[in-house]
């Protein structure tokens, strides 16, 4: 009878640490979204509703995406596995805040990209999709109205706001206190140790959340804010949030992850640039950037890995190497991190800075892209392995070849031309096993002492157990 009772004691223990985990952040923690794959959007240029399809005439205008649009357009995006979308802030902005970061009223949303219950619909049918929302937000600013605060909604005083001055490059490198206190590109800059923008701040990202189920949320600007604002926000929202450090300092951006849950990894992404966009650095660099990444973040693993988004020329941009593309892109599926892939990206776009790198994808609904297939795959392996469950393991580096695994899953890169081959015997598999490749069914190998992995022009490789092979040891 007493071990009996032990027992339940001990089942009602697991259950609760169990629960503690499923329900931190009401289940929308950052560990439930490592295990989701992010597809980046900007709401005004992904879809429209009304089936046209010419494109868009000026890139710094509206061009008429709609959340209606999003909905109809949604099995695009599912088709390639991603279980989560990004869109662009949806609040009300100043005439011609196609982008979202014009806010001028906390309270109302975006009329341009359809109605409240369009918004309210598109987070439905992603739900019963068992797809998750991330929204921007930006606490940081309001659209560039000059001194004249009377048209914002609710922060219409000077007091709510920091002195006009506009931060400038040598700011950035040098000087935080300026970067929090001064404009960024003279958009007014609220004053967060004012009481009333601070509380009103955050109730107002709370009532957010809760109002329209929002599962995350990606924070603009960081660092143009003091920190401890960012500790008190991340509390408010109660679901995970990823930040903005738009920066390639590590210490620098590695030190916000202490205020909020993960920061977008720009140093990663400019590793990942360096070795397959510029050529310009190898994959040892590329490891012991990674190992300086564990080293430096609090949790490497809840970071956005990302290798395109709206706010940099895209990796084709003067630049025709769709394999270096794919590679880096099928990399960034598999290493520590929550993949974030912006749209147009497996269209191979190929846009400069903003705004050339927001193309309407209308004109580019194309499912048979090889991008699109490789993302597919890859996602659906990462899901069937839980590789973000899995330790990231190196398993054979050189100037030009890396492999590594996650799990039963092996992943081999190049960043060159021709061919490159490596015979491999660091592995996750066992002798007699037979290997295959998850982007070509016949491409199968059998492992002996290890394996001979070739590679032709930037060729991207992921190996699994075939299926055969696993079911002959069931019949064992
Ligand atoms: C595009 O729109 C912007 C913003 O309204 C304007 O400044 C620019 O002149 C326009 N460009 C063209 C080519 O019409
Ligand atoms: C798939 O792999 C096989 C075996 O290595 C190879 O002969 C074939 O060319 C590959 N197909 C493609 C499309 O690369
Ligand atoms: C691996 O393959 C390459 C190219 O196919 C070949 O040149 C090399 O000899 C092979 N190495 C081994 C150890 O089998």
């Amino acid at each position: 009878m007493k071990s009996l009772l032990f027992l339940i004691a001990l089942l009602c223990i697991a259950s609760v640490v169990e629960s503690h985990v499923d329900t931190f952040r009401g289940g929308r923690g950052k560990d439930a979204w490592k295990q989701r794959t992010i597809y980046q959007v900007l709401t005004d240029r992904y879809a429209k509703h009304d089936g046209s399809k010419g494109s868009c005439n000026n890139l710094s205008k509206y061009c008429g995406g709609t959340y209606k649009g999003l909905i109809k357009e949604l099995d695009y995006i599912q088709g390639m596995g991603f279980d989560a979308i990004w869109v662009s802030p949806i609040l009300k902005n100043l005439d011609g805040g196609y982008h979202g970061y014009w806010a001028t009223d906390l309270y109302s949303l975006n009329e341009n990209f359809g109605t409240e219950q369009d918004f309210k619909d598109l987070i439905e049918e992603l739900h019963k999709r068992d797809m998750w929302i991330m929204v921007d937000v930006v606490a940081n600013h309001v659209g560039p109205v000059g001194m004249d605060f009377s048209g914002i909604n609710p922060f219409n005083q000077p007091e709510h706001y920091h002195e006009r001055c506009i931060i400038s490059d040598d700011d950035f490198a040098n000087n935080q206190e300026r970067v929090e206190n001064c404009r960024l590109a003279d958009l007014p800059d609220l004053a967060q140790e004012n009481d009333f923008v601070r509380t009103t701040l955050l109730s107002w990202i709370k009532d957010l959340v809760q109002k329209y189920n929002i599962d995350g949320l990606r924070i603009d600007t960081i660092p143009e804010v003091p920190k401890w604002f960012w500790t008190q926000f991340q509390e408010a929202a109660g679901v995970y949030a990823v930040g903005e450090v738009f920066d390639m300092r590590l210490g620098y951006v590695a030190d916000y992850q202490n205020y909020v849950d993960a920061v977008l990894n720009y140093p990663l992404r400019n590793a990942i640039n360096d070795v397959w966009r510029y050529n310009s650095k190898n994959f040892r660099d590329l490891a012991n950037s990674m190992n300086a990444n564990r080293n430096a973040f609090k949790d490497v693993d809840a970071l956005g890995v990302f290798v395109d988004n709206h706010d940099n020329e895209r990796f084709l941009h003067g630049n025709s190497n769709h394999a270096g593309l794919e590679a880096a892109t099928i990399f960034g599926i598999f290493a520590e991190g929550i993949p974030m892939v912006y749209y147009g990206t497996e269209q191979y776009y190929g846009g400069g800075p903003d705004p050339a790198n927001r193309e309407q994808l209308w004109t580019n609904f194309d499912t048979s892209s090889n991008l699109y297939q490789m993302l597919k795959a890859a996602i659906q392996t990462r899901k069937d392995h839980k590789t973000w469950d899995n330790k990231y393991v190196e398993r054979y580096v050189d100037d030009n070849f890396l492999a590594f695994s996650r799990g039963e899953v092996l992943i081999a890169v190049t960043n060159q031309g021709g061919s490159v081959g490596n015979y491999v015997t660091y592995l996750p598999f066992s002798k007699g096993d037979t290997i295959c490749n998850i982007f070509n069914s016949s491409d199968c190998l059998t492992v002996e002492d290890g394996v001979n992995i070739t590679l032709d022009n930037y060729q991207t490789k992921v190996y699994v157990k075939s299926s055969n092979n696993a079911q002959e040891s069931i019949k064992e």
